[in-house]
């Protein structure tokens, strides 16, 4: 028995890779690099003293995704793989429809075609767009997201909800808030690509000098201290909940339609000075910014009800936003040892 993991060398899918290996799982990596480093393979390795499969090829490239499925024996998915640059995916729609939706349906013909269950997604809270109600429950009613990128989310649930309809098949639907943080032997992060698009990246670049300063967009939300708030959960948390969500899915009997959702967050919401001046305090250093305008698409708020998780799943976070952002800067010294 073995767990595909597409994207598995990513930021969350290496951490959720450690968590099963260290689980017992037999893991299958297909991960095209093209978001994440072949040393990270290595470093996994070192974590758990166990070697995952790792296969280095595009899920687009269904010849190679059939040669996975016919050479293991694969009993289910966390499907990690897809570009998730919010930016990027308004200059490249159709490079972002494409590879998001066509590798998710490349696995789903496998699944479809070997009676194959049992398929974890990673969703987003962008689903959700600026909700009505804090905190965000399941039932929050979806809202079409702005950017391309929400879009290939939100598509990509409802592609999976077909599937698990038509074929009687088992699926848990993942949203994840903000994930932040490194893992604590800092053997495994988040890498950056370019310019950061997200707050943690940016500011733990920021503390390292390699950003002058931290641009604040925005401080005149309607919100504690006007900067906007989200929900900044700890990446090792989030990879434990992936793991009772597949565990979950894998108790339950099999032939049966089965659609799980889950709020992944911490339940807390934290502003962009609340999360900066942690940082500051978790790391002993200082982060100089200045405030800017609003940032196009941002929305105001959103923290999550995790409540059917716990529930549900066993699960709930566990790690403060000041012991997360210590990992993240422990991550970027590992990473400055590197160069
Ligand atoms: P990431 O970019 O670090 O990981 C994605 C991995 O998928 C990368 O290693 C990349 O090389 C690989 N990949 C992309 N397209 C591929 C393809 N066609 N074939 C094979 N490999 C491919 O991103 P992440 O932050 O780990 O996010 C993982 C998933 O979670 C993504 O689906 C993302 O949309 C979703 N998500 C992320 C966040 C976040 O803030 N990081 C929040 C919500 C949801
Ligand atoms: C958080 C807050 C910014 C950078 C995005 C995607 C979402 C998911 C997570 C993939 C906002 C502010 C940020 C900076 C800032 N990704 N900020 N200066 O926008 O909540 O979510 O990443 O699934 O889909 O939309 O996260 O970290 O980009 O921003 O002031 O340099 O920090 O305006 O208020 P966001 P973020």
């Amino acid at each position: 028995m073995a767990i595909l993991v597409t994207g598995g060398l990513g930021y969350i899918g290496s951490h959720t890779v450690v968590e099963l290996l260290n689980n017992g799982f037999d893991v299958v990596i297909v991960d095209d690099l093209s978001n994440s480093e072949r040393f990270i393979l290595k470093n996994i390795e070192e974590i758990t003293g166990k070697k995952p499969v790792f296969y280095p090829f595009d899920l687009k490239r269904k010849e190679l995704l059939n040669q996975v499925f016919e050479a293991h024996q694969i009993d289910g998915c966390i499907n990690f793989a897809a570009y998730k640059a919010v930016g990027e995916s308004q200059e490249k729609p159709i490079d972002y429809y494409e590879n998001n939706l066509f590798s998710l349906i490349n696995i789903l013909q496998e699944f479809k075609a070997r009676d194959i269950s049992n398929f974890i997604f990673s969703s987003s809270c962008t689903v959700y767009g600026q909700a009505d109600v804090m905190p965000i429950d399941e039932n929050t009613p979806l809202k079409m997201p702005e950017s391309v990128y929400g879009k290939t989310k939100q598509m990509g649930e409802e592609i999976l909800i077909d599937f698990a309809k038509a074929y009687q098949r088992k699926i848990s639907l993942l949203r994840y808030f903000n994930p932040i943080g490194a893992h604590p032997t800092a053997k495994i992060g988040e890498l950056p690509v370019g310019v950061p698009y997200n707050l943690v990246p940016y500011v733990m670049q920021t503390a390292a000098g390699v950003r002058e300063k931290l641009n604040i967009w925005g401080n005149d939300y309607p919100t504690v201290d006007g900067t906007a708030v989200r929900d900044y959960i700890y990446v090792v948390d989030l990879a434990k909940a992936h793991v009772a969500a597949l565990k979950r899915l894998m108790e339950m009997e099999p032939e049966k339609t089965v659609i799980d959702t889950y709020n992944l967050g911490t339940g807390k919401g934290s502003s962009v000075l609340e999360v900066v001046k942690a940082f500051e305090r978790a790391n002993n250093v200082e982060i100089p910014y200045q405030i800017c305008e609003r940032r196009e698409g941002d929305i105001t708020i959103a923290y999550a009800n995790a409540d059917k998780a716990e529930r549900e799943l066993n699960w709930k976070s566990e790690t403060s936003l000041e012991d997360a952002l210590k990992t993240t800067w422990e991550w970027q010294k590992y990473l400055d040892s590197r160069n």
